[in-house]
């Protein structure tokens, strides 16, 4: 299959935490173009069995297609952790997800071979990062902890409150106590508890987001592949609606709202679509 170098790369996730993804794809790759899909109807998909998560990631990557997406970036730890690896086997173009890219981060990010992973239940429970990490490197240890109050106060926008600092104590005392130096935020909702979490750890602990090596990944994979896009008339970085395209499942406005706290860019508008139609 010939893929167009000038179409857009397709992202998604459960809701809203996948613009963290976005957010570093605009900053590292100004050329691309980017449709976005939030399944707000839907999150979470943390505590969803794997049945499910592959179900829905299927319906949004066939979502993707009809915009004729080049590549496709699984901006959701749950379903790269549950889905990627059915999904990877149905379509015809290259799809990444953020869990291989934070695994390899933290793997050489760590001194002294002890990593702390808080992700969804679901995350946690695939196993997935200890895996990954294990296999560059067997000496490292990794200690895996589900926060699930952690997607539903970002949603709230509770980033900064007491409550999420308490929560993040509760969770996190447990973690510090073996002594980790490297702490993975393995939900795309957690880097937006970043400054909180830095409070909680400490300055000793590194804090990795997938998603900065994540756009690294995709930059390289679409420069192998020469399917950077071309257009220098992007330089402009305007949010324009050709550039950059939003949908949602549900709730748009809000959506909508919660993208404009988090971009660089103004976006517009979001587009509600019937995803279960897909
Ligand atoms: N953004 C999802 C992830 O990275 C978490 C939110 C959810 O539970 O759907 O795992």
């Amino acid at each position: 299959m010939v893929l167009d170098r000038h179409a857009p790369v397709g992202v998604f996730d459960s809701g809203v935490g996948g613009l963290t993804v976005v957010r570093e794809i605009m900053r590292n790759l100004p050329n691309e173009r980017i449709v976005y899909f939030g399944d707000t109807a839907r999150v979470p998909y943390g505590s969803k069995s794997k049945d499910t998560v592959v179900r829905y990631s299927r319906q949004i990557v066939r979502f993707l297609q009809t915009q004729k997406v080049k590549t496709i970036v699984v901006a959701c730890n749950t379903a790269s952790a549950l889905a990627l690896d059915v999904i990877e086997k149905e379509v015809d173009i290259p799809i990444l997800g953020v869990v291989i890219p934070g695994a390899h981060v933290a793997a050489k990010t760590t001194s002294n071979n002890r990593i702390g992973v808080i992700a969804t239940e679901s995350t946690i429970r695939s196993n997935l990062y200890p895996t990954l990490i294990q296999r560059e490197n067997p000496e490292i240890t990794v200690f895996g902890k589900a926060c699930p109050l952690f997607v539903p106060l970002v949603e709230e926008g509770w980033t900064k409150d007491p409550v999420t600092y308490e929560v993040a104590r509760r969770y996190l005392d447990e973690l510090l106590e073996k002594d980790i130096d490297t702490l993975i935020m393995g939900c795309t909702h957690y880097p937006l508890l970043r400054s909180l979490l830095r409070e909680v750890v400490g300055e000793k602990v590194a804090l990795v987001n997938p998603a900065y090596e994540t756009a690294w990944v995709l930059s390289r994979l679409l420069s192998e592949l020469e399917l950077e896009n071309p257009d220098i008339y992007w330089e402009r970085q305007e949010c324009d609606d050709e550039k950059y395209k939003f949908f949602s499942s549900d709730a748009v406005d809000r959506f909508n709202l919660f993208a404009n706290s988090v971009l660089p860019y103004e976006i517009k508008s979001t587009t509600l679509v019937q995803i279960d139609e897909f």
